[in-house]
């Protein structure tokens, strides 16, 4: 049965400041996920803390905020069957140092801060985040 499900994916500011964004859509789009919003932006710290409100209560919070605010960042909704799952793994492990080869983390991530992709973890959480960045 078909299920045809939207992620939100960004690309994160180490990413685009090696000019990798152009290379990263080529993956996404290699792999059958089709591109359906984009744009890039540099958000407030205010704002990052707000997306990743989930996150506040850990350490690396406020480290993280800092991080995603620091730079422009590429912000996309993709579309393809069972989006938010093969996102997470072409994606690859939170930490670049346990990615599997073939992954994007693997090849572009520098470090669990620098892992230069994020992407929704459920059909819940990336409606609301499509939403964050999305909504008109
Ligand atoms: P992301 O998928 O964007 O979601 C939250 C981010 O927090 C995660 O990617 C990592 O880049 C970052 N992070 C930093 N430290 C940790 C940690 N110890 N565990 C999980 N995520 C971390």
């Amino acid at each position: 049965m078909s299920n045809l499900e939207q992620t939100l994916s960004i690309i994160k500011p180490d990413a685009v400041e090696r000019n990798l964004d152009d290379e990263i859509k080529e993956i996404f789009k290699s792999k059958d996920f089709i591109i359906l919003k984009e744009k890039k932006i540099q958000i407030e710290k205010s704002e990052a803390e707000k997306f990743y409100k989930v996150h506040e209560t850990k350490p690396f919070y406020n480290d993280l905020c800092t991080y995603l605010s620091s730079g422009p960042i590429v912000v996309m909704v993709l579309e393809k069957e069972n989006a938010v799952l093969a996102n997470r793994k072409l994606m690859g492990a939170t930490n670049p140092k346990d990615a599997e080869d073939g992954t994007i983390r693997k090849k572009y991530g520098i470090s669990i801060d620098k892992n230069s992709v994020h992407g929704s973890d459920s059909v819940e959480n990336a409606k609301i985040e499509i939403d964050f960045f999305f909504k008109d």
